[in-house]
């Protein structure tokens, strides 16, 4: 896994956040809850969905678990070992329950999708159990729960897009929030377990969308994150009072969100190759503050195995789409997610792999080893059949390809100029502002006698770089 702290929009590994939006009035509140979220950036956004929706309801949010009358995890599937800390950390609530008869304990999100209710009638960790389609159902749910009713919901639906819910923005940074604009999946990449456990992709509301983005500028935010598993693919079609549909494709929501102000930048996450248009392309060079990073998952560099894993285009095909991207928007930095090990995968594939990185100079990387998810169509069809330690150490390997690659990167911008979001001050020391170019670079830079604060634009030259972190000053 590359080495950024910071990285808020796909970093897999983030895990077990707790949140709560204010310090609470201890009268205020009916009863408060406590919740952790795994997994990605979808998931975080979800938490937000289920914090608006117990708010409503009187519940009030708390980072302390211990005077937590409500735990919620909301979990992820996507790789075995995201699972087992979700378990670890399930029996560590249950003696926390010992301690304190009547707290409830849920599991949210993926891995309630996937194990439904073994959760209750095997292991006996939990109370409540939801999927992430079912979260306006949680209050009903609880008190099923208080009753001592074992309380599940986890039917997935083809419309609930949580369109009309406001999230409450959980231990947000005032400057950059996520807004969901569809969910579910469905592409059938062979190793992921996504379609099963968030079902089939479904379009929120384009106006409700805009509406977000909107009330968050409004509110102070700079920086909107889209979010889908497949933002390409986002399709709203709406029928209006004369039988006419119109229909709202992916470029036209980012163009319709990067007109409310040239002061709110956009980015989003995550895009299929297959699925990218020039159409979008265009529409992010013709904005400058549509962000200048995409991030484009090649999972392998062999033909061999994209067609096995069901990525439905080959090592030459991403080739070009990579080179489209550097013709329309030279300056456009990329990243990938990138699976080693999969099911008979030899040196060679693995080497494919090497080039491709290369080939697309990644900026950036997220790097997996293969991990078989029970139910996904590779589970069935394949056997696993490559030694973990082998795996393991072609995961080393891609992975200083990629260290490698964002110095590389780094270093090619020293001397050059960039416009940076400042969202806080650095870990380091509070004389240095820590923010992100366009380009999604983390930049650090002494702040100067200069009036700024975060949420501020400023312009900065980059001076040095590590393989993570970009040093500046600013320029006038
Ligand atoms: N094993 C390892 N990595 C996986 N991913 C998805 N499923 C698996 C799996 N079974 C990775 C892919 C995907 C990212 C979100 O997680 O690279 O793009
Ligand atoms: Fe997100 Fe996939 Fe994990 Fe679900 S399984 S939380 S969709 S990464």
């Amino acid at each position: 896994m590359l080495d950024l702290a910071t990285n808020k929009v796909h970093d897999e590994n983030r895990q077990g956040e707790a949140y709560a939006p204010f310090e609470l009035d201890p009268n205020s509140y009916k009863k408060r809850f406590y919740i952790e979220s795994y997994g990605c950036a979808m998931n975080f956004a979800d938490s937000e969905v289920v914090a608006s929706i117990l708010n409503k309801e009187g519940f009030g949010a708390t980072r302390n678990v211990e005077e937590a009358d409500l735990i919620f995890l909301n979990t992820c599937s996507i790789r075995e070992k995201a699972e087992l800390t979700v378990r670890k950390r399930l029996t560590e609530f249950k003696k926390l329950k010992r301690a304190r008869p009547g707290t409830l304990v849920g599991v949210l999100g993926c891995m309630a999708e996937r194990l439904k209710s073994k959760f209750l009638e095997e292991e006996k960790l939990v109370d409540i159990v939801v999927g992430p389609d079912a979260y306006r159902t949680l209050p009903g749910l609880v008190e099923e729960a208080e009753t001592g009713q074992k309380a599940i919901n986890v039917l997935l639906s083809r419309e609930e897009t949580y369109a009309d819910i406001s999230p409450v923005r959980l231990n947000s940074n005032g400057i950059s929030a996520f807004v969901s604009i569809m969910r579910g999946c469905n592409n059938m990449c062979s190793f992921c377990v996504v379609p099963f456990t968030r079902g089939r992709e479904r379009s929120r509301e384009a106006a409700s969308i805009i509406n977000e983005c909107k009330d968050l500028f409004e509110q102070g935010y700079r920086e909107v994150t889209l979010l889908g598993q497949n933002v390409d693919s986002y399709y709203y079609t709406s029928a209006n009072g004369n039988e006419q549909s119109t229909a709202v494709t992916f470029a036209m929501l980012l163009e319709s969100i990067a007109q409310i102000s040239p002061l709110l930048r956009i980015r989003f996450s995550t895009s299929h190759p297959k699925d990218i248009t020039d159409e979008v392309l265009h529409t992010m060079a013709k904005y400058d503050n549509i962000c200048k990073y995409i991030h484009l998952p090649v999972q392998s560099g062999s033909t061999r195995i994209l067609q096995m894993m069901n990525r439905t285009y080959t090592r030459e095909w991403y080739m070009a789409k990579v080179d489209r991207i550097k013709q329309i928007m030279p300056d456009c930095s990329i990243s990938a997610d990138i699976i080693t090990g999969f099911c008979t995968e030899d040196e060679q594939d693995h080497q494919d792999t090497i080039s491709i990185m290369k080939y697309a100079q990644y900026d950036y990387s997220y790097m997996f080893f293969y991990s078989e998810r029970p139910g996904t169509l590779a589970q069935r069809r394949y056997a696993d059949d490559v030694p973990e330690e082998v795996k393991k150490r072609r995961l080393a390997e891609v992975i200083e390809t990629q260290n490698r690659l964002s110095l590389e990167s780094n270093k090619r911008d020293i001397g050059k100029v960039f416009q940076v979001l400042i969202e806080s001050e650095s870990k380091k020391s509070d004389q240095q502002w820590m923010g992100r170019s366009s380009q999604y670079k983390v930049f650090v830079f002494p702040k100067g006698n200069y009036d700024l604060a975060p949420g501020s634009y400023v312009n900065v030259r980059a001076t040095d770089c590590t393989q993570g972190t970009l040093f500046g000053e600013i320029v006038d």
